[in-house]
């Protein structure tokens, strides 16, 4: 539907170029220059309009911290919604979007939704039922039918977009779990698809209660490779896949180190590819003078007291209420720890139209308010908590002043957060309690302490630990860490997924995992 007459999909053109995508060229090779296309549902901007003004902001979350530096200047198009069902002018849509392509070097094109489009595709199907269930908690979906016809809807329109602004033979790139069903749509038209899921995928008992879980199987299987975060999930996949359809045929080569192949309708490439970040972006930022000094001021303004950080999207994956309650036990149990340690809280506004996520939030105040009178003194507040989106230098800022990062997810697709706070501490300083259930565990476990995130008096010892933990074992954790995530960067993962997707080979899946660097001293 286009209310005001004025939309019209996919219309805002940058300068694209084709720098380093040699693997996407060798798909094109007999077909002349090719392109890539990414698809998400979120562009990496959200558009606003006030009083008639437009203005855009940057999108939060993963897949936009992840793919904003990966795409950058490899000249391909990322198609996806601007998050608002606003009538807006395509004339000022242009001329807002226009400079983005051109300084990234990458094209934007925009998909609209109406209103009851983002209802039943965005907060419903998305977010009402996948985003739970594929987090493993089911009691929170609500599996409405108009929700799935809309999700289908949605899907066609991006196929629509898609089809208009790609040819036969480039590479279509689809993200994430808004777009499942898109592989399928364009099969005919564009048979190089390849899908990367950043959620986790959920084990059969769970998965097995979506009413359309043989469509969104199949869906998952149109695609020439799909991907996951972590082993876990692809094992989930796998072990889904074979309930589905006990005799279709599964490849998995020797050792079972790298991905396997179904061949169900079509033959598909499973692999795994942990996403990452920019690694020297950030270790860059929290070196940069301002940067430092906003850490002396924050450290002033604890005054010499140990800083545990917690920056997450307001989510009830996150396990924020669990992290609270853990610090509340913390300062119950070891009332020397009184005045000498404060909790840092970002909530990152996010998904404020489901009610969850409302409710949520009151909830996250109201314990943050109860835990603060309980404890506070004149001279000191247990927990500072912030409700907002903050600029890269702060968070780097914040990162880097953080004695200890709390990532306490009940579970995670990746947790890019946990990620950026090591590359924040080129000192080596500082202590990360990550989740096992984040999937960034796989790769940081062995430097990390490592809490079950519904165990709340292991995570008030995990963070004692971390707190008196000497320096020199603090210096050889983070180290490793640091290590890990440098060798696999964003621009790795992106390299290897491109690469993989381009070539379609099992044998250029990269190995499941990571090889260690240094061992972990027992
Ligand atoms: N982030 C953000 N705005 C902020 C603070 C953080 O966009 O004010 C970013 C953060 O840097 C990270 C991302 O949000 O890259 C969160 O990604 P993560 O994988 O940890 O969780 P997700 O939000 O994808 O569930
Ligand atoms: C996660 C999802 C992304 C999503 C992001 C923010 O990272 O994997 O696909 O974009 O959360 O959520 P939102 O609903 O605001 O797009």
């Amino acid at each position: 539907m286009d209310p005001g007459g004025q939309l019209k999909e996919g219309l805002i053109s940058g300068k694209p170029s084709l720098n380093g995508l040699k693997g996407v060229r060798k798909l094109g090779q007999n077909h002349g220059e090719k392109r890539f296309i990414v698809v998400s549902n979120r562009l990496p901007v959200v558009l606003e309009e006030h009083n008639g003004a437009l203005s855009v902001k940057s999108g939060s979350g993963g897949l936009i911290s992840a793919l904003s530096p990966a795409l950058r200047d490899r000249g391909g198009s990322w198609i996806g919604w601007l998050g608002t069902s606003d009538t807006v002018s395509i004339k000022g849509i242009k001329s807002l979007l226009g400079p983005i392509s051109s300084q990234s070097g990458y094209r934007l094109l925009p998909v609209f939704m109406t209103q009851q489009e983002v209802k039943l595709f965005y907060q419903g199907f998305c977010n009402e039922i996948i985003w739970p269930l594929f987090h493993d908690l089911q009691s929170r979906c609500r599996f409405e039918p108009s929700y799935w016809e809309t999700y289908m809807q949605v899907n066609q329109k991006f196929a629509k977009v898609t089809i208009k602004h790609s040819d036969r033979w480039d590479l279509i790139w689809v993200n994430d779990y808004h777009l499942i069903p898109l592989g399928r749509m364009l099969k005919d038209k564009r048979p190089n698809c390849a899908f990367f899921l950043h959620i986790p995928f959920p084990p059969p008992d769970i998965f097995m209660k979506l009413p359309w879980r043989q469509q969104v199987m199949d869906q998952l299987l149109s695609y020439r490779l799909t991907a996951f975060q972590t082993e876990r999930d692809a094992d989930n996949f796998l072990r889904c896949f074979k309930e589905l359809n006990p005799r279709s045929r599964v490849i998995t080569p020797k050792g079972r180190d790298r991905g396997f192949k179904i061949t169900h309708q079509w033959e598909t490439v499973v692999g795994t590819f942990p996403i990452s970040i920019d690694f020297l972006h950030f270790e860059g930022l929290a070196k940069f003078p301002k940067v430092r000094s906003k850490v002396a001021q924050i450290h002033k303004a604890h005054e010499g007291r140990k800083i545990m950080l917690g920056i997450d999207r307001l989510d009830y994956t996150k396990g924020i209420l669990e992290r609270f309650r853990a610090f509340e036990l913390l300062l119950e149990r070891n009332p020397e720890l009184l005045g000498k340690v404060t909790m840092v809280q970002l909530l990152v506004p996010s998904r404020e139209d489901v009610t969850s996520y409302r409710n949520l939030r009151e909830e996250i105040e109201r314990e943050a308010g109860r835990i603060i009178g309980r404890f506070a003194t004149l001279d000191w507040i247990p927990i500072t908590y912030m409700y907002q989106s903050i600029g890269q230098e702060d968070l780097a800022a914040l990162y880097r002043a953080a004695h200890v990062g709390l990532v306490t997810s009940l579970k995670d697709g990746m947790n890019l957060v946990s990620k950026e706070y090591c590359a924040c501490h080129p000192d080596n300083d500082g202590v990360l309690i990550l989740s096992e259930f984040a999937g960034s565990a796989v790769e940081l476990g062995a430097g990390a302490i490592t809490v079950n995130p519904y165990d709340m008096e292991g995570m008030a010892a995990a963070i004692k630990t971390a707190l008196f933990m000497p320096h020199e074992e603090r210096r050889q954790r983070m180290s490793l860490m640091r290590r890990r995530i440098k060798a696999w960067d964003v621009f790795r993962w992106m390299d290897s997924f491109l690469s993989t997707a381009a070539g379609l080979t099992l044998s250029s899946l990269p190995k499941r995992e990571l090889p260690p660097i240094i061992r972990r001293r027992s």
